[in-house]
This record gives C-alpha cells, structure tokens and sequence, in this order.
C-alpha cells in the first residue's frame, strides 16, 4: 500500500501486465504503419511513460510530437480540457497516430478530435494504454488499447493523483 497526498492506493496493475500490454500495442502499431512515417503525437503529461515505451518499439521512420491538454482535479474530470500547449508541426496528410495515457470519458480525445480536424488531418487513430469501457461517452472508435481496467481511480506509470505518482512503474487503484 502507499500513500499520496490523503490518499492510500493498493497495488492493481504489475510491470508485467503493463509490458505485455505495450507490447501488443506496438506490435499492431508495426504492422499498420510499417513504411508509413507515422507522426506519434503524445498528449502530456500523463502518456511521457507510454509514449517512450511504445516510440522505443517502433521499427522504421517515424516522427514525434506533443499536446499538453489537462482537464482532471484530484480524482474527478472537471469536463472542461484546456489546452495547455498546442501542436507546433503541420500534420495536414499525415498519418497522425495520437498516444494516450488513459482514455477515460472521452472528453479529452474529443478535444483532440477538433483540434487536428483544424489542421486538416484527414486520417488518424487513437493508441492508448489504458481504457475505462463503463466511462467512455463517445462514438469515436479507439483501435489500440493496451488493457481495458474498471471505472476505478488508477496512478502510476504516468498517471497521477494531483501531480503526484506518475514516477511509479507499477498501477495502483485507490484503496476503497
Ligand atoms: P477523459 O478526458 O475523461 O477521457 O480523461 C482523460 C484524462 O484524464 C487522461 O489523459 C488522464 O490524464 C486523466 N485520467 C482519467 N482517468 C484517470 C485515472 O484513473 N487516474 C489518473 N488520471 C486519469
Ligand atoms: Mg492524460
């Protein structure tokens, strides 16, 4: 058990679980975009770990980017993402490939959704490594999910509980 801030957390997702997971997810990501310079583009802060992870499994040329979005306080999401530091590349034709740490109500995807179809993106998909099925609101079809976890509040491996734990290397759940 560990403590962050005033609350406990208990172990819930090993290194292991978390490799394989990273793991088949660039597994699929070789095969789609093999020879296509993908643009990887990370959403900050909580996907750096991921991101990483993922970039260092991928065979072939490829291009890296980042957005900071943030839309969560403590435990909850406030609903509103602001964007806290936007694209500086021109990813018009690209194939834009969007790296996610967690995708939980879809809010924050959504943002992102409007934001390259700014910039003319035609063709892009979602990777993310962790997905809450029972939260997600939204049609948009996230094709690679490294492991579905319940509606539960997680840290670790990038994920934090205001600003703290994204530097553990294994996922924890909030003790209830
Ligand atoms: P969404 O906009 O509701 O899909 O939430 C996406 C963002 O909220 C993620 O990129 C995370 O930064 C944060 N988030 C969602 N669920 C959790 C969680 O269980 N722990 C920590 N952060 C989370
Ligand atoms: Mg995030």
């Amino acid at each position: 058990m560990i403590q962050l801030h005033d609350l406990q957390f208990e172990p819930f997702i090993s290194e292991a679980e978390i490799e394989n997971a990273i793991t088949k997810v660039a597994d699929q990501l070789n095969e789609e975009y093999h020879g296509k310079n993908p643009v990887f583009l990370g959403v900050l802060n909580g996907a750096f770990m991921f991101a990483s992870e993922v970039i260092k499994r991928f065979k072939g040329d490829c291009e890296v980017s980042f957005v900071k979005l943030g839309s969560y306080e403590g435990t909850s999401t406030t609903g509103v993402v602001k964007t806290l530091v936007g694209l500086n590349q021109q990813l018009k034709g690209r194939n834009v490939v969007i790296l996610e740490d967690i995708v939980d109500t879809g809010n924050t995807l959504e943002e992102i959704n409007r934001i390259l179809e700014l910039e003319g993106v035609e063709e892009y998909q979602v990777a993310t490594l962790f997905f809450k099925p029972e939260a997600y609101k939204k049609a948009f079809e996230i094709k690679f999910k490294g492991l579905e976890i319940p509606n539960k509040f997680i840290v670790g491996y990038g994920l934090d509980y205001d600003g703290l734990g994204r530097n553990l290397t294994q996922v924890y759940k909030r003790k209830e």
